[in-house]
């Protein structure tokens, strides 16, 4: 497994496959990996096949933290990654440092000017714009033929594929579902950030998103089923509810009335310092013959 630190480390060590057209397809990270972020190389390799190239990129990402927000405090370990990514038979690691990738003097941004600013744009504004300018110039740097993005950030895959869409990328984009701690917490680098206490109240976001979706069969309407999830969670002392949302799966356009199409629970909750999020996409109703 090559690790490159520089952009020009990364074309090189790409650039002769490149030219013999096996597949590359990137996993974009923050590191401090856990299984999530595993079974998203896995889901590379799929696609990438024996012959083709899964490459990694570790970098957190300054832009995409507002002020007080805990860019400081993120967890990082990056020997550990290289031997989980190593172990996982990964390609390449491109782990560039801040300098390395934002040129002091750049003034060019990428936005996605809906989506950004609805939901979880709204409690981090200038997040998703950090987000789609970090993953734009990852593309350019690496140019891949598919990347592979966790449902469990949600609206930041809806995010990439509207980019991707609008600018031409000519990326795939590939989704995985979220992988979970055995009592159902959604595993996420922060976990680690947890209190014992918090860690032990966490699994409240997966255990009300199971109960909507245990009655979304009944027909209720998405205002009643987001009144139930937010008191389920409110019931939980130690978590503090910081948005509750229900929105059409495909455009995370607003829904209101019983379910007709698919629909998304996203969840926003924060434990002292720690910022969770979790969703479940629920059907509607099936039809009676
Ligand atoms: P990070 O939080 O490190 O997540 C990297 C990728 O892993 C994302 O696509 C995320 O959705 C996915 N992921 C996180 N937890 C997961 C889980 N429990 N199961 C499955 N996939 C999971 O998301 C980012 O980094 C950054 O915003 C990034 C896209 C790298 C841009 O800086």
């Amino acid at each position: 497994m090559q690790i490159c630190r520089s952009k020009t480390a990364i074309r090189e060590a790409l650039g002769g496959r490149r030219c013999e057209g096996v597949p590359i397809v990137l996993v974009p990270t923050m590191g401090f990996l856990h299984d999530g972020h595993l079974s998203l190389m896995r889901l590379a390799r799929t696609r990438a096949g024996a012959d083709g190239l899964v490459v990694a990129s570790i970098f957190v990402n300054p832009t995409q933290f507002g002020p007080g927000e805990d860019l400081d405090s993120y967890p990082r370990d990056e020997d550990r990654d290289f031997a989980l990514l190593q172990a996982e038979g990964v390609d390449a690691v491109f782990a560039p440092d801040v300098a390395g990738i934002y040129d002091p003097a750049a003034q060019t941004i990428v936005e996605t000017t809906g989506l950004a600013h609805v939901l979880i744009g709204k409690l981090r504004p200038g997040h998703f714009r950090g987000v789609a300018t970090v993953v734009t110039k990852l593309f350019n740097i690496i140019r891949p033929d598919a990347a592979v993005f966790g449902e469990k950030d949600y609206q930041q895959l809806a995010v990439i594929r509207t980019m991707v869409r609008d600018l031409d990328m000519g990326v795939e984009i590939i989704g995985g579902a979220t992988a979970r701690e055995a009592d159902g917490l959604a595993m996420s680098s922060r976990n680690v950030r947890l209190s014992a206490a918090d860690r032990a109240a966490a699994p409240v976001l997966a255990r009300a998103l199971d109960q909507a979706e245990a009655m979304a069969p009944s027909g209720i309407t998405a205002s009643r089923l987001r009144s139930h999830v937010r008191a389920t969670l409110e019931a939980e002392p130690r978590a503090h509810v910081r948005s509750v949302d229900i929105r059409d799966a495909a455009t995370l356009d607003t829904i209101s009335g019983p379910l007709t199409r698919p629909a998304v629970i996203l969840l926003a909750v924060s434990f002292g310092q720690v910022f969770l999020i979790d969703n479940r996409v629920i059907q509607p109703p099936q039809e009676k013959p």
